[in-house]
């Protein structure tokens, strides 16, 4: 192994993908997974790794100083970089309580901060969110230098985590990079998310909960591209730098829950417009030139060629998604790896 990547929530959508990128593009990288497992970690998104010596899964809180240096002594004598990814990610949950979401995303980035500088790594890629900008009107995109203005309690701890990486940068020389990304979509991610919510109930002919009018607007990009562009800006990218990824692919919620329906052949009578989400932010859309320009990164996928994927590959899934719809996939840790809290 060449170097190790301590990698804090690749049990969840986007860090599942990550490790699996890994394995197939770095195979002399070791993957230390710093993972708490809540209910969004599933380490059934993992079994491909299960057993390789480049994947090595630690249970543990980003929030507690020793579960982040077991972490790092795993790493060995390798140099470490970090990609940062742990965090509470859904919006409607943060409407609920925002409580979780300061603790992990807040608290817990400070705690990595700190382990990490004190233990000396060579980058620190913090993976946020386009949604800290907050919301746009029908015209314009957000650039990196769009002014921080978070609408939900989840963005808002977002933008708080986004602040203490600058301020390591700026007050310590901590070498972080950090990187905003618009809606992801693609394989394991948890179905309380739009996508594979309405994949899941579309399947089980059941009510999709559209919210408000459904013409809100977000900007998709398949979630393999974002991890293509994490890893350039972990390789390539300038310290101290945010980087904007998105996919100029914008589209209302509602257009998104039709191309579903239609592609998996069910009526458009499952639509089931519903209360909207307090404070629901109008319109997301990246400009993401930066990063094209600078490290020559731009998305290899296409809505038309990754959505049919994504179904495909949820139809493929049916026993792993039940498992999320039914609380059986907790178990899975357990019956595999016992109550050890390495895997
Ligand atoms: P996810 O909710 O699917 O996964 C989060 C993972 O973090 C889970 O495996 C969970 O167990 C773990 N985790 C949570 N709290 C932890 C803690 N205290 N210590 C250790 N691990 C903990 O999230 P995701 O959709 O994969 O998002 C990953 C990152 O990307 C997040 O930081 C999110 O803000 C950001 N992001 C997501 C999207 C998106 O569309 N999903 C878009 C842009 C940015
Ligand atoms: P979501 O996947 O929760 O991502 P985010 O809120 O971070 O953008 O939601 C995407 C969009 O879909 C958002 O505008 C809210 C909307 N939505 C619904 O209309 N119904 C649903 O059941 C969900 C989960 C989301």
């Amino acid at each position: 192994m060449t170097r190790a990547i301590l990698l804090t929530g690749g049990a969840g959508f986007i860090g599942s993908n990550f490790v699996h990128m890994l394995a197939e593009q770095r195979p002399d990288w070791l993957c230390v997974n710093l993972d708490a497992l809540t209910y969004a970690g599933n380490m059934q998104n993992l079994a491909m790794v299960e057993g390789s010596t480049q994947h090595r899964f630690i249970h543990g809180d980003i929030c507690k100083t020793e579960d982040v240096e077991r972490a790092l002594d795993a790493c060995g004598d390798l140099p470490i970089s970090v990609v940062h990814m742990a965090a509470e990610s859904h919006v409607d949950r943060s409407i609920i309580s925002g409580l979780p979401f300061v603790q992990t995303n807040v608290l817990g980035t400070q705690v990595l901060l700190d382990a990490c500088r004190a233990r000396g790594i060579e980058r620190f890629v913090h993976v946020s969110t386009d949604e800290v900008y907050g919301s746009l009107g029908s015209e314009g995109f957000f650039t990196e230098d769009t002014p921080l203005a978070p609408n939900s309690p989840y963005s808002a701890s977002k933008a708080a985590s986004d602040m203490l990486v600058r301020a390591a940068f700026h007050t310590h020389g901590f070498p972080v990079l950090t990187t905003r990304c618009s809606n992801n979509y693609g394989p394991w991610q948890f179905p309380e998310k739009l996508v594979p919510l309405m994949l899941a109930n579309a399947r089980e002919d059941k009510p999709l909960p559209v919210y408000g009018d459904g013409m809100q607007v977000r900007d998709w990009l398949y979630v393999e591209d974002h991890c293509e562009a994490i890893l350039a800006v972990l390789e390539r990218g300038e310290l101290g730098e945010v980087y904007n990824i998105g996919g100029h692919n914008e589209y209302p919620n509602i257009e998104i829950v039709k191309t579903i329906l239609a592609a998996m052949g069910k009526p458009e009578s499952l639509i089931t417009y519903v209360t909207d989400r307090p404070g629901h932010d109008r319109r997301y859309a990246i400009d993401a030139s930066k990063i094209d320009a600078t490290l020559g990164w731009r998305p290899r996928w296409t809505f038309e060629q990754a959505l049919p994927a994504t179904i495909e590959w949820y139809a493929s899934q049916v026993e792993w998604l039940q498992g999320l719809r039914t609380g059986a996939y907790r178990d899975y840790y357990a019956q595999q790896y016992g109550s050890d809290s390495e895997g």
